[in-house]
């Protein structure tokens, strides 16, 4: 597991979060995958852990006009954004994802999208996550996958140079990335974080398929022409975990086995 930034205090990683007010999301079609997987969230009570500039939190508001709000940023600055970003429909909070402010079993639905492996205890995250989730409640998170990034994962940190590492690394790569503090995880990684938090896990969708092929200037047209086709066929093969992008909706273990939510 590559790390970078653990040893920040949590005041510098906050004072560099709100140094990065225009690091945006992963646009529309992401969005829309992590809604899809969430299924209808008209009426319910919906937080969003680490909601960075509120893309996600505008979304659900502009579709489901009847979900009640909330977004939490360890950044003022990005939680202000969100609000602006939510036409104020959303109730911002300052604070950390692994002690979030809110009552046991407050939440129908809890996403956390791009922020664990951000945290320096994601585990922790998890664990509030099962904690916040009312009985029957879902969680939906993402998380980068190294596994799907492979050769370039563990030969990352081998590449010279700032301006190489941009070409060959991806973005989230804890080599090439301007966040404070990351961590790549690899799927199994991703997978056992999940469970040991308390988490069960009910679905997994990929997104962006053996995308280090983009990156190689001469398989990047190539790429470009497969890539619809790869996204429809690899999870049929079962080649989810060589998704970069990994989305997966859990449930509370200590609900067992329930229906999944309407699509
Ligand atoms: C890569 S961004 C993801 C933002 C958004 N969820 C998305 O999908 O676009 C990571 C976010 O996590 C936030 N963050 C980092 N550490 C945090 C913590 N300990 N508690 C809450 N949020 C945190 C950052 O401020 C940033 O907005």
């Amino acid at each position: 597991m590559l790390k970078t930034g653990h040893h920040l205090s949590d005041a510098e990683i906050r004072a560099r979060y709100d140094a990065l007010p225009h690091r945006g999301g992963l646009g529309p079609e992401f969005l829309d995958r992590v809604l899809r997987l969430a299924g209808d969230l008209d009426g319910l009570t919906v937080l969003d852990l680490g909601c960075g500039r509120g893309e996600l939190l505008a979304e659900i508001a502009r579709r489901h006009p009847r979900a009640r709000l909330r977004g939490l940023d360890v950044s003022a600055v990005r939680a202000h954004a969100a609000l602006r970003a939510t036409g104020a429909r959303a109730a911002l909070v300052g604070a950390s994802a692994e002690a979030p402010p809110f009552r046991a079993g407050a939440f129908d639905r809890v996403f956390c999208t791009e922020t664990l492996e951000h945290l320096k205890a994601p585990e922790r995250c998890v664990g509030e996550i099962a904690r916040l989730l009312a009985p029957g409640g879902r969680a939906i998170l993402t998380v980068p996958n190294a596994t799907g990034f492979a050769p370039f994962h563990r030969l990352g940190r081998l590449v010279p140079g700032r301006w190489l590492r941009s070409k060959l690394l991806p973005y989230e790569h804890p080599a090439n990335t301007d966040q404070p503090i990351d961590t790549c995880f690899t799927y199994g990684e991703i997978l056992a974080l999940v469970r040991r938090g308390g988490l069960a896990i009910e679905a997994v969708a990929g997104w962006r398929y053996v995308r280090w092929l983009q990156m190689l200037p001469v398989a990047r047209t190539a790429y470009g022409w497969c890539a619809p086709t790869l996204e429809r066929l690899a999870p049929r093969l079962g080649g989810v975990r060589f998704a970069y992008n990994l989305l997966l909706r859990c449930r509370r273990a200590a609900d067992g086995a329930t229906r999944p939510p309407r699509p």
